[in-house]
């Protein structure tokens, strides 16, 4: 039998915890300290031996605080143990995937660089953003899925005849793996992002929505101006209840608060960033891929 060792970070210390106990493995617990002017000191609480070491951080807000802590954790590690998983629950950076305007910098290719000098020799995350950030990381990956796990909470739920929604094209797939997990249909709209300013708008003509319960289906909320602009489009397409499934619940800016004042009954999130709607674990999909 494979002998684990779990090391969570600040940001993801109870998924770390959960991940420990579904491996049988012991947890190794870290503590942060932030000095006045910025900068963190890190401390591993106990050095464990012979073992594979599996060190789990979110990089959510504030993101390069929580990724120089994972950096840190690592090129530790890998100073007594020869083999790492690197867990990154929630990959900060992963929208950064592309140069969409001129001169911008690909930054999860940055990521990947740092974390491959610091000694990442394998990255499992949950539900990223792209696969071209994952082939960006260029470090080798794996992806697992929420989608599962959303699915299941949704079932539980017993809404009648829902329809999934995907908050954007590049979503559809997403929403077309939830409706058929769920046993139902999906759409999706179509959704402009202004490149410079941030701002979004649904373009989509109407949608056959009158009267039906509806499941938005997102990676991730960050501002909540997505999910925001397609539950104002629904709403006026007079259509029920709207929902909102997503795996990386950010919510920054009060967008919990500005989401549900635009009509969302409820927001469904998992444990890859803990937060009030974070109600899906992960833990099992993660230790059944780190097995
Ligand atoms: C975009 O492609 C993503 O899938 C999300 O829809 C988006 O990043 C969410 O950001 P916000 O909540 O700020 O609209």
């Amino acid at each position: 039998m494979v002998k684990f060792t779990v090391i969570g970070g600040d940001a993801s210390s109870d998924l770390a915890k959960r991940i420990a106990r579904r491996l049988k493995a012991p947890y190794v617990k870290t503590e942060r300290k932030v000095f006045p002017d910025g900068e963190s000191k890190i401390t591993i609480n106990h050095i464990p031996k012979k073992s594979i070491v599996v060190v789990v951080q979110s990089t959510y807000p504030p993101v390069d605080t929580n990724l120089l802590e994972l950096l840190s954790i690592v090129s530790k590690v890998q100073k007594f143990s020869s083999k790492i998983y690197t867990v990154i629950p929630y990959m900060g950076y992963a929208r950064q995937d592309r140069e969409f305007l001129d001169g911008e910098i690909i930054t999860i290719g940055v990521v990947g660089k740092l974390l491959k000098a610091s000694g990442v020799k394998k990255v499992l995350t949950v539900d990223i953003h792209s696969k071209l950030a994952l082939k960006e990381l260029k470090i080798s990956s794996e992806n697992v899925s929420a989608m599962e796990g959303l699915v299941k909470h949704f079932k539980k739920m017993k809404m009648k005849d829902p329809l999934v929604v995907s908050p954007d094209l590049g979503g559809q797939e997403r929403a077309k793996e939830f409706a058929s997990l769920l046993k139902t249909g999906s759409i999706a709209l179509k959704k402009h992002r202004d490149r410079k300013t941030g701002k979004v708008n649904i373009i989509s003509e109407k949608v056959v929505v009158k009267n039906r319960d509806l499941i938005i289906v997102d990676d991730m909320i960050s501002t909540g101006g997505s999910i925001i602009k397609a539950t104002q489009f629904l709403k006026r397409q007079k259509c029920k209840r709207v929902f909102v499934a997503c795996t990386h619940a950010l919510l920054v800016n009060n967008a919990a608060k500005k989401i549900k004042n635009a009509g969302v009954s409820q927001i469904i999130s998992t444990n890859t960033i803990p937060g009030d709607s974070a109600k899906v674990d992960v833990s099992k999909v993660i230790s059944d891929a780190l097995k």
